[in-house]
């Protein structure tokens, strides 16, 4: 992901990359060359030269590398989850006060198009539906499937909902042994809305897809194609109503004829051709430059990871002892 970030730095006009630190030198030489900037074997040695870094370690290292560069200032886009747990987050909260140095979450999701058109409907969900499954790629199992992969759904989830967490349920099931490869959570607002979260590391494809029903509109968008329809109630709803109140008053005699997807008026979402790590990034240097809150914040971050550990802790062994 490291690399990732430096290749998109790199294009940046408004960003001069200075160099790469990883605990492992030959990655740092080899992203540095890649890239065109300096390899640095300390990060102390890093830390004078730059603004902003992007700490994009394991999980388990962010609040370590995290804590140099708030004591020097340092803006810090940091991957996603932030912190393996509720109390590291909370200490990277009160770091960000304490230096008031701003910190961006690495949720890029928050950056895809597809959800970004979704929100511009201004739609107030009443009920969510996410799946997100891959194939086990053998990275970031120092965390479990949760604070890997549904953090994104549970971020964005939270945000869509707008209401107090009320309830968490889940299921859970671990393959590789420690921790979680397998979620289904079911959270439920204050507002009553209610978000069913499924995510697996254990998949035979990748989907990650988010459908939202709400008044008067359902909307489905797809994160990796960068696609979505929503289907608006009021030109659909009244035809519909018309055949169902024929069919019950024994009018129509034969349901089997009527195609109900020719009933339904589907709208393709206007979706911008951006690259959501490319804005991910645009909008943290634009927050460091003009010294204001990051779109992610730290407080978002650990909201998010407060979530994940409620569904951990929530999670009934399914046939497995490992949970
Ligand atoms: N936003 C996303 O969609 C997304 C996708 C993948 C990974 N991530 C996140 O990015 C982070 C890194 O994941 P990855 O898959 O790139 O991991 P990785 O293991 O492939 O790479 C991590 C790099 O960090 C280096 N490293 C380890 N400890 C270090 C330390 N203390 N200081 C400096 N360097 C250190 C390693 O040598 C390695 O080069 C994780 O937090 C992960 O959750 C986010």
């Amino acid at each position: 992901m490291g690399r990732l970030h430096a290749r998109v730095y790199s294009q940046m006009r408004e960003v001069k990359l200075v160099g790469v630190f990883d605990a492992d030198p030959d990655t740092a030489a080899s992203v540095a060359n890649e890239y065109g900037c300096r390899p640095f074997l300390e990060l102390t040695d890093l830390l004078p030269l730059v603004k902003a870094v992007t700490i994009a370690t394991p999980t388990r290292f962010h609040a370590a590398v995290a804590e140099p560069c708030l004591q020097h200032g340092i803006a810090c886009l940091i991957e996603k989850p932030l912190a393996r747990d509720t109390a590291e987050c909370q200490r990277i909260v009160d770091w960000v006060r304490q230096y008031d140095v701003p910190v961006q979450v690495g949720h890029i999701e928050r950056f895809n198009p597809a959800l970004r058109a979704m929100r511009t409907l201004g739609l107030k969900p009443r009920f969510m539906e996410s799946i997100r499954i891959s194939p086990m790629t053998f990275r970031s199992l120092d965390v479990g499937v949760v604070l890997d992969m549904m953090i994104h759904d549970i971020d964005i989830v939270l945000k869509l909902a707008d209401s107090p967490l009320a309830r968490v349920e889940a299921s859970g099931f671990s393959a590789i042994g420690g921790v979680e490869d397998i979620c289904n959570a079911r959270l439920t607002f204050q507002n009553g809305c209610v978000a069913n979260l499924t995510a697996s590391r254990l998949a035979l494809k990748t989907e990650r897809k988010l459908r939202a029903f709400c008044p008067g509109a359902f909307v489905s968008i797809d994160f990796g194609q960068r696609t979505g329809v929503a289907i608006h109630g009021n030109p659909s709803l009244p035809a519909i109503r018309d055949i169902a109140a024929r069919v019950r008053s024994g009018e129509i005699k034969d349901p089997s004829k009527i195609r109900y997807a020719n009933l339904v008026r589907v709208e393709p979402l206007v979706i911008e051709s951006i690259d959501p790590l490319r804005t991910q990034l645009e909008s943290f240097i634009a927050a460091v430059r003009e010294h204001r809150t990051p779109e992610v914040t730290a407080e978002d971050g650990l909201e998010a990871v407060k979530v994940a550990e409620r569904i951990v802790q929530a999670i009934v062994p399914q046939d497995s002892d490992d949970l």
